[in-house]
């Protein structure tokens, strides 16, 4: 996507294959007077003949007199335009891409337009098509959109929006890559690849050996029934004074996951090699971070493995001992997320974080909960929960705080060992973000749950690349912080001392 500027005074002089022109719903004339004259006189007469109405969608012009464009295609955006919404504005921009055929389109960026920002951003989002393994070019491919703007008013937002569009297409691409192409191994391949790319990023792989050393019992056991050996990856950004405490993502990577020895049904199992959008989203945040040279210190860590039944599978019924020293009974050795990220958290702690993300398709149950509309977010400081809530406001990427009260600890009490990592008949959303609570302490944590946002999951089948736009967003913000304050509820925290 490239941009023009364009005197908007002068519309009407501007040649273009197709202009697209956002009008404001239920709008007499613009909210500007930028716009020349003839423009309004066009909307006008269509509204005279009947063609553009209160019901109207599209309109599509051929040959407007007075104008130098061969097509306008009118758009009704059925919003107040001064104060769109990012839900809104995607489902024009959908809306728009549909109506447009092998097309070099113009689209005009009202100077007046309040979410430009989103604006952009969507349509970076729309352009995205997965076709690594389609041997035909798409009508799609063949679209080139261009962006007419007054000013450079929005450069800051374009960068801002290429950036995170490169870092989703990116994680994307990686969470549709099926289990058998995107195997740990691969995983540590993509995070030495952004080491190549970026100056500012290092990587360090942590092979089997050295997890051990670690005394990663929960994160080992759940790859052992599998032969793609596991590994932990490690990427390292900096972009502030190199000992300023660096915030600590960790992303879920299962690249697989059947349940292992209780094993899933068939329907819902497919799906699982969605199991690493956390640890895609890692990746994709990363190269986000590095192409905007954000003024923070990143550090992402893939928790991956493979979730296979075997002969040397993990069992239900097996204890665990954690890095932590913290013992697991297993009940489910389907609940396996939280055995890696229990111990990736661990090791973060370990390297003092500033604070700790972790982003997980953890649970069924955030689906049951939150569905696509938002992730689960829990955590345990009120200033984090809240910070990040706000960012996914404000990027359109949602996010709801759940509570992790200790009344939910109980369902994750064992008769054998420290605890269970699973609850019979409890909310599982939460217990899952009360089971990590566990291992996060006293470091400010929050956790995501992304089941039912990274991708759709029983109806399209796609990565979405959620939630990089909230993750971004935080970082920005974050970014632009004197000195951050994050307290600790107690209530919140588990039981470790
Ligand atoms: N990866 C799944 C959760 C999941 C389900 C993600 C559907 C996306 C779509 C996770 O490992 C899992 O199996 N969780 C169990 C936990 C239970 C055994 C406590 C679940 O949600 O059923
Ligand atoms: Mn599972
Ligand atoms: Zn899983």
């Amino acid at each position: 996507m490239q941009t023009q500027h364009l005197n908007m005074a002068a519309v009407d002089n501007h040649s273009a294959e197709l202009l697209v022109i956002l009008v404001p719903a239920g709008q007499t004339g613009f909210p500007s007077q930028a716009y020349p004259a003839c423009l309004e006189t066009l909307i006008e007469h269509y509204k005279k003949m009947g063609d553009w109405h209160s019901e109207s969608k599209y309109l599509l012009c051929i040959n407007p007199p007075e104008f130098k464009a061969s097509r306008i295609l009118l758009v009704d955006t059925n919003m107040d335009i001064v104060k769109a919404d990012a839900k809104r504005i995607s489902n024009v921009v959908s809306d728009v891409l549909e109506q447009l055929n092998k097309a070099k389109a113009e689209i005009i960026m009202p100077p007046w337009l309040q979410g430009g920002e989103l604006l952009i951003q969507a349509l970076f989002h729309a352009s995205y098509k997965f076709s690594d393994y389609k041997t035909k070019t798409s009508r799609r491919e063949e679209i080139s959109v261009t962006l007419l703007v007054s000013d450079d008013s929005l450069d800051e937002s374009l960068d801002y929006a290429r950036a995170l569009h490169n870092g989703m297409s990116r994680t994307r691409d990686l969470a549709n890559m099926p289990g058998n192409l995107c195997t740990p191994g691969y995983f540590a391949e993509c995070a030495l690849a952004l080491d190549e790319q970026f100056a500012t990023i290092s990587t360090d792989v942590l092979d089997e050996a050295q997890l051990t050393e670690l005394g990663m019992g929960a994160y080992l056991a759940v790859g052992r029934g599998s032969v793609h050996p596991g590994c932990m990856p490690v990427i390292r950004y900096v972009g502030a004074e190199p000992e300023e405490p660096a915030i600590w993502v960790i992303g879920k990577g299962i690249t697989f996951d059947s349940g292992g020895i209780t094993l899933k049904k068939p329907p819902g199992m497919q799906s699982m090699i969605y199991d690493m959008c956390g640890g895609a989203s890692v990746i994709g945040l990363m190269a986000a971070v590095a192409e905007l040279k954000l003024p923070v210190n990143v550090t992402g860590v893939i928790a991956t493995a493979e979730n296979m039944p075997d002969g040397d599978a993990f069992r239900p019924g097996d204890i665990l001992t954690t890095m932590s020293g913290q013992t697991v009974e297993i009940i489910s050795t389907d609940a396996e997320g939280r055995l890696v990220l229990c111990d990736a958290i661990t090791y973060a702690k370990q390297h003092q974080p500033a604070l700790i993300i972790d982003v997980a398709t953890l649970t069924g149950a955030q689906i049951v909960s939150l569905g696509s509309h938002a992730s689960g977010l829990m955590g345990n400081s009120p200033q984090l929960n809240q910070a990040l809530q706000q960012a996914g406001d404000e990027s359109g990427d949602r996010a709801w705080t759940m509570p992790v009260w200790p009344d939910y600890q109980d369902a994750l009490d064992s008769p054998f060992a420290d605890m269970r990592n699973a609850g019979s008949q409890s909310p599982g959303m939460i217990t899952a973000g009360c089971y990590l609570a566990r291992f996060a302490g006293n470091t400010p944590w929050a956790h995501l749950d992304i089941a039912g946002t990274s991708f759709q999951y029983g109806t399209g089948n796609s990565a979405t690349g959620r939630p990089l736009p909230l993750l971004l967003q935080f970082l920005r913000n974050y970014s632009n912080l004197t000195a951050p304050q994050w307290s600790i509820n107690t209530d919140a925290r588990g039981f470790l001392p």
